[in-house]
């Protein structure tokens, strides 16, 4: 194998998921595509995201302590490259795509009416890594697409595949071909 001792950019580990990060301060409203993200404990509900300073969506959770997470099917794939291809700071995303939005039942979040699952994170803490801060919120809600999910709210991989990133602007289409159930 070859060995590399050091490098800027790596993609060894992707594909990774996107989610779509959204946040509202006073009537602005952003939406920002984000491959690094993690679920970090199940009670509470720990979610993570990671975010750079430059971003304007940063700027926002900043100001509110609260965002949302979107999940989207691979099919929106166009949606979620230029929510992560054009800033909030210039752009209206929402009005210049033709999104719908809703606000949050718990938290002044905003959510995208095309996702097919998403969560009201409020800030539960932030700590700078790197070129990134980390953004941990606590789930105080899900809005979810019934129809798309089982009764262990896993999401039914014959009607959804999550939107999967390769970075440099590359998006893997998957056909699905199988799914098992192993004991464990
Ligand atoms: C698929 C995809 C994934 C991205 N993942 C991240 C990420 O995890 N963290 C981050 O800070 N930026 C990420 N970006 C870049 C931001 O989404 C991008 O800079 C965006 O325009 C920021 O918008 P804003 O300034 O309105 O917040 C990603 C971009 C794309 C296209």
């Amino acid at each position: 194998m070859k060995f590399l001792k050091s490098v800027k950019k790596f993609y060894f580990h992707y594909p990774f998921p996107v989610t779509v990060v959204g946040a509202k301060h006073g009537d602005k409203i952003n939406f920002m595509s984000a491959a690094w993200h993690a679920q970090f404990s199940f009670d509470p509900p720990l979610y993570g995201v990671l975010i750079s300073p430059k971003r304007f969506t940063h700027d926002l959770i900043k100001k509110s302590s609260a965002f949302s997470l979107n999940f989207l099917d691979s099919s929106k794939f166009r949606i979620v490259h230029l929510m992560g291809r054009i800033s909030g700071r210039d752009v209206d995303k929402v009005g210049e795509l033709n999104l719908k939005v809703f606000i949050g039942k718990e938290l002044e979040v905003p959510i995208l009416s095309e996702s097919y699952a998403a969560y009201e994170c409020e800030l539960f803490d932030e700590k700078k890594y790197g070129d990134h801060t980390l953004f941990v919120g606590k789930i105080v809600g899900i809005h979810y697409d019934e129809e798309l999910f089982n009764e262990k709210y896993q999401p039914d991989i014959t009607k959804i595949i999550p939107t999967l990133y390769l970075g440099s602007n590359v998006y893997p289409m998957f056909e699905l071909r199988e799914i098992v159930e192993l004991e464990g």
